[in-house]
């Protein structure tokens, strides 16, 4: 089954408005052929920016991040409908960081995949993945199935739905899963979703990989039949990440 690839660029929480100027330039001013969906995800204070920078490009903005709760007394808090008032309609829910240094529970993060299919629009690209400790003791297509199981219930348009496997050990580690470990475990990982969910949705739903993907690597990995595409960290703030990864995916 032929899945159009999804690339994030995961900025995180740096550069400086100046560089997001430049930043974006690149990103606009390179052809991206076929029809990867490509989104960027700049630090919130930059997200309308980015978004008008980006725009006539195939680039679209995304959030790192969103809120478990709507408006109101949330301070501090990004919720889904401000972020669509803004037309920002991409998000990240459960970043590994998000879940380990900020403690988002699989709760937390199974409430913030509820907010996003609450609306019409928000699209949620979910997170998971296992730590070191976790693969080694064998247990990662546990984690990942636990981490998937805790959003299952609120999902109800899987169309707005992107999984990203991100082995905790190889995020920003410059160690990358091996094509073999990817392409396994996103198996594992659909073939998850086909028990519990159905096999139209197993074979529908993109399943991206995350962990020092970089334009060496890319095309190894995207050459396995169940990897979608990538979510980038580090190799995004590169001018070259757009030359160099989306696409690959075609
Ligand atoms: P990395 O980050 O490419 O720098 O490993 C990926 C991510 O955290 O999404």
């Amino acid at each position: 089954m032929a899945r159009t690839p999804w690339f994030g660029g995961n900025w995180k929480c740096n550069l400086s408005a100046e560089d997001v100027k430049k930043l974006c330039a690149s990103y606009k001013s390179v052809e991206i052929q076929g029809g990867a969906d490509v989104v960027a995800c700049p630090s919130p204070v930059y997200l309308t920016m980015v978004k008008d920078l980006l725009e006539g490009s195939k680039v679209q903005c995304s959030a790192q991040n969103v809120s478990a709760t709507g408006n109101g007394a949330f301070t501090g808090e990004i919720s889904v409908s401000q972020l669509e008032s803004v037309g920002i309609t991409t998000t990240l829910v459960g970043h590994s960081e998000r879940r380990t240094l900020y403690g988002e529970s699989d709760e937390t993060v199974a409430k913030k995949v509820a907010m996003c299919q609450e609306s019409t629009k928000m699209i949620a690209a979910i997170c998971i993945g296992e730590t070191l400790e976790e693969r080694e003791s064998g247990k990662t297509a546990a984690v990942n199935e636990r981490q998937l199981k805790a959003c299952l219930p609120y999902i109800k348009d899987w169309s707005r739905i992107v999984i990203a496997y991100e082995p905790v050990w190889a995020i920003g580690t410059g160690k990358t899963a091996t094509p073999q470990q990817a392409q396994d475990t996103h198996k594992e990982i659909r073939d998850f979703i086909a028990k519990s969910v159905s096999q139209e949705v197993a074979d529908k739903v993109r399943i991206v990989y995350g962990g020092s993907m970089n334009a060496k690597n890319v095309k190894e990995l995207l050459a396995n039949p169940d990897v979608d595409g990538g979510l980038v960290g580090g190799a995004s703030l590169l001018d070259s990440f757009i030359k160099d990864i989306p696409n690959q995916g075609n």
